[in-house]
């Protein structure tokens, strides 16, 4: 086992890329290292063509796959939009890792980012020093993806301000940074684009400027439509993920999966399942990343202090701050939900008491 908490994409399957990227596959874009067919199927899954199995890593529409990553091999920069939890940080990443095989150029962008974050910055030392050179500057993930050919992440996008964000129009529309301190510019390699992640549910961020928005295909990733779907990925990635943290699996695992996800979706979509009765929603998203969130921490709890048994009390107080992000208006909802739809739901008598006694 590595000693790495968290491995990259392109080290976790390192072995799947490789399979893939050992057989032509079709027409590969300049500068990739897989054909656009072959990074569909590695984010899919499927089989490469000397046998190899290739996991899902997304699990939902390949449609929607298809048209991020022929996006990518155009000159327009792809824009992940969606709610949070839907995926839309662990695409971008596996895109990245599986057309230029590196993740690791990514740019958190936030109130505080400004220009020398997204283009360069110097070191204060050097440029006092000897003044301007390429020495003195350092560069940013977005620069160093140019000169490599390879993808820059922007992660979250629109929390950054307006004027920051268009720094990236010259990027983009003419696949050049200038350093007019240098009296120079950087001209990006073939291969290079970027992947940008936006939240459509965060209150106080900064919309796109028609400019930049024009420069980007936006791809909206969804919550999973059905209920059996969002099960899956979220025992797939609990499964994942115990095994990364080295937790054993409790063998009600998928269970109380069910369970969980049936309470997030009434709770989320603002009806039961049957659509008998209108709910209250809390404020927070409720996602499937919320889902798995709950689910790791009620295997740990299980583990250390419940004799490695998953019950609905080890996962009540996951799923009460999962819920309640508002600490007035969500307990409120929760509770309604408690009484009205819990207490009489068949299959859920231990979940209402677990969650009643807590909140
Ligand atoms: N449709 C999906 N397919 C596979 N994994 C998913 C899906 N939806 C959510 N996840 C999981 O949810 C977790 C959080 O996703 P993340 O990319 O951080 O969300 P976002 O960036 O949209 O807020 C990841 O571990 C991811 O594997
Ligand atoms: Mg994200």
């Amino acid at each position: 086992m590595s000693e790495k908490l968290r491995l990259l994409a392109e080290e976790s399957y390192a072995g799947e890329l490789r399979a893939l990227a050992a057989h032509e596959g079709g027409h590969r874009p300049p500068g990739w290292k897989l054909s656009p067919r072959q990074v569909v199927t590695y984010l899919m899954g499927g089989v490469a063509d000397d046998g190899t199995p290739i996991t899902p890593k997304y699990v939902g529409s390949r449609a929607l796959i298809e048209t991020a990553v022929a996006t990518l091999a155009t000159d327009r920069a792809l824009l992940l939009l969606g709610m949070p939890g839907t995926a839309k940080s662990w695409v971008s990443e596996h895109l990245a890792a599986a057309i230029t095989g590196d993740s690791t150029l990514v740019i958190q962008c936030t109130a505080g980012t400004d220009e020398n974050q997204i283009r360069y910055g110097w070191n204060y030392a050097k440029l006092l020093a000897d003044g301007p050179s390429r020495e003195a500057l350092v560069p940013t993930p977005l620069m160093r993806a140019m000169e490599a050919g390879k993808i820059c992440r922007l992660e979250e996008l629109t929390r950054m301000g307006s004027d920051v964000q268009d720094t990236l129009i010259t990027v983009l529309s003419e696949k050049m940074l200038p350093i007019p301190e240098l009296n120079t510019a950087i001209h990006a390699r073939r291969g290079f684009n970027i992947i940008a992640t936006a939240n459509n549910r965060d209150k106080g961020v900064n919309d796109l400027s028609s400019a930049l928005k024009r420069r980007f295909n936006v791809v909206v990733l969804p919550l999973p439509e059905r209920v059996d779907e969002e099960i899956a990925i979220i025992v797939k990635r609990v499964g994942e993920m115990t095994a990364t943290l080295d937790l054993p699996a409790p063998p009600n695992v998928a269970e109380e999966v069910a369970r969980v996800v049936s309470i997030f979706r009434e709770l989320r979509g603002g009806a039961t399942e049957d659509g008998k009765v209108a709910l209250k929603t809390p404020s927070g998203g409720l996602s499937t990343a919320e889902g798995i969130a709950v689910l790791v921490g009620g295997i740990s709890q299980a583990t250390f202090f419940n004799d490695g048994k998953l019950t609905p009390a080890t996962l009540a107080a996951s799923i009460i701050g999962a819920v309640v992000k508002d600490p007035v208006q969500d307990r409120v909802v929760l509770g309604e939900y408690l009484e009205t739809v819990l207490k009489k739901k068949p299959g859920f008598e231990d979940y209402y008491a677990a969650l009643t006694e807590m909140i």
